[in-house]
């Protein structure tokens, strides 16, 4: 699989949706994720899962994010969504939330680094057959900050040689979760060591400078952006602007009022009456593309039907 632009839309729960991949493919976005789907809920066929999986012909090279904590049920989780039309199973390693360790899964994983290499064996020969899916890997750089890197290097290099396709490195500890910064060096090593291998960089993609910063510091084949693209679908474009030695792409407001307006119509059509608590949190991150930040923030953070959305947008977008 060929990615054309080398900065893709990371896995962001609660907010890689359908609507917000497909915004960011619409603004350059060539490859996206899902947020992590938890495997037991793809096991069943019912409302969690019909929640969970959004497909759509326009959103495509796909990974499907998978979480879990045991080699059988990863594995028919991966079955099912190879099955459903996810071009890529992609394994986390990497989910430092509270809830994740506890039950074993995740960023608690980078602890257990034979269960990974089991959980991604089993995955791998559950993607194998006639017509085989790539598999890839999320890891962290270690689980606790006083250890060393040797969990990291055993997975990695476990799921190189059982035939993964791609490893994307968040450089930081499980125990850091997101404070801090991201080890660049480390992800620079990773590359030089595994030179022959698909490697994706993470972490402090904040600025779309960041992402060229990282492509030129680190020599990765692609940077996943998360937290700089929240709010900002714009972002890819941004980046290729830079890229290309233009200034970075800023939208207009009715550009963002437009954009915003399209992304409550599709939450609601897909969410029904929970769009208006879900796009809340999105209406937070958009205001700080907006030239009054503080006040649109606000207004969003009590938005809770869409006609308050709309009001929101004609006061503070410039009707329309
Ligand atoms: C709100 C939020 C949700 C996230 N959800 C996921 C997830 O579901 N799966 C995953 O592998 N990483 C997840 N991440 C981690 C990001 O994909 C990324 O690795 C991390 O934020 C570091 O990149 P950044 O510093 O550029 O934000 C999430 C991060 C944030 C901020």
């Amino acid at each position: 699989m060929t990615i054309e632009f080398p900065v893709v839309l990371a896995p962001l729960a609660g907010y890689s949706d359908l609507a917000y991949r497909l915004l960011c493919r619409r603004h350059g976005a060539a490859y996206c994720s899902t947020e992590m789907m938890l495997d037991k809920l793809l096991l069943v066929d019912g409302r969690l899962r019909r929640r969970l999986v959004q497909l759509d012909d326009r959103d495509h090279p796909l990974a499907g994010q998978l979480i879990g904590g045991a080699p059988e049920t990863m594995a028919a989780a991966a079955r099912i969504v190879c099955q459903m039309g996810f071009d890529v199973v992609d394994v986390n390693f990497a989910c430092p939330a509270r809830k994740a360790l506890a039950r074993q899964r995740g960023g608690y994983l980078m602890s257990r680094p034979e269960q990974a290499v089991a959980i991604l064996r089993a995955v791998l020969a559950a993607g194998a057959g006639p017509a085989p899916k790539p598999v890839t890997v999320k890891l962290r750089q270690k689980f606790r900050n006083a250890d060393d890197d040797s969990a990291f290097w055993r997975i990695a290099e476990a799921a190189l040689e059982a035939g993964a396709a791609a490893v994307c490195i968040h450089a930081r500890s499980v125990e850091m979760k997101y404070t801090g910064r991201a080890d660049w060096a480390f992800i620079a090593e990773v590359k030089r060591r595994f030179p022959q291998a698909t490697i994706i960089g993470s972490g402090d993609v904040l600025h779309p400078a960041d992402a060229l910063e990282m492509l030129e510091r680190t020599g990765v084949d692609a940077v996943a952006a998360a937290r700089g693209v929240l709010g900002n679908p714009w972002f890819f474009r941004q980046v290729a602007d830079l890229a290309a030695g233009r200034e970075p792409y800023q939208p207009r407001l009715d550009e963002q009022r437009e954009l915003l307006a399209w992304h409550f119509d599709h939450a609601r059509r897909t969410h029904g009456p929970r769009a208006a608590k879900i796009m809340r949190k999105f209406g937070i991150k958009y205001a700080r593309m907006h030239p009054a930040p503080t006040k649109v923030r606000a207004a969003f953070v009590n938005v809770s039907c869409s006609d308050h959305w709309q009001a929101v947008l004609e006061e503070f977008y410039g009707g329309g």
